[in-house]
């Protein structure tokens, strides 16, 4: 089984950090999340879990390892730790700018940057609307530097009945992008 970093930031949309987890999870992959301060705080407002319990909103795995978002010396700070890639779900604009800019100044940005520096696949969900020159020339650095940018933006070409449709569907074609099989979309052409 491969081993990914899964990084949520505190942009809205946790929902959809917490979704790829659990897939990952279910599949038996080894998970290591990591959660800014913010994360946590839009975790407990927008899934209702207490502040400083997220982890009891996801579902209990020995694959999943929580690293602190502090923490430099976990082992996903290192290039040496092969992992097969890394989502961040969904990833605000502060730190894909931090990305973009090289601050390697909290685990998320710096394993961000191991990915890129080691050639791994990086694959990053902003959630932002609408997007400012800055952001967009910041999307732009990373796509020219290796990553791969998914904006978290609903298809409709499949006709979605619930939000759980909506969100196994970005979640599904994210999957693609790492070559994870999954059967969480009604794919085109089916
Ligand atoms: C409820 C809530 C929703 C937010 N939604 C977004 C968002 O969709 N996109 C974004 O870029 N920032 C959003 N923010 C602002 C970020 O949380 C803020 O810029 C923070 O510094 C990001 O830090 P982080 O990237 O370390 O998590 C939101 C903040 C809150 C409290």
């Amino acid at each position: 089984m491969s081993k990914y970093i899964i990084a949520i930031t505190g942009a809205s949309g946790s929902i959809y950090g917490k979704r790829i987890i659990d897939i990952l999870l279910d599949i038996g992959h080894d998970v290591h999340l990591i959660v800014s301060k913010t994360g946590s705080q839009v975790i407990s407002h927008e899934l209702n879990i207490p502040y400083g319990n997220f982890i009891d909103g996801f579902n209990y795995s020995q694959n999943l390892h929580v690293e602190s978002e502090d923490n430099f010396f976990s082992p996903v700070a290192s290039g040496s730790f092969k992992t097969d890639g890394m989502i961040i779900i969904p990833c605000s604009m502060g730190t894909l700018g931090k990305i973009a800019g090289g601050s390697s100044d909290n685990l998320i940005v710096r394993s961000a940057d191991v990915c890129l520096k080691e050639k791994r696949k990086l694959i990053i969900c902003p959630r932002e609307s609408p997007y400012n020159s800055i952001h967009l020339k910041n999307m732009l650095a990373l796509n020219d530097s290796g990553a791969c940018i998914a904006p978290i933006s609903p298809g409709f070409y499949n006709f979605p009945k619930t939000l759980t449709d909506i969100i196994d569907h970005h979640c599904s074609r994210v999957l693609d992008l790492l070559d994870i099989d999954n059967e969480h979309t009604i794919r085109w052409g089916r």
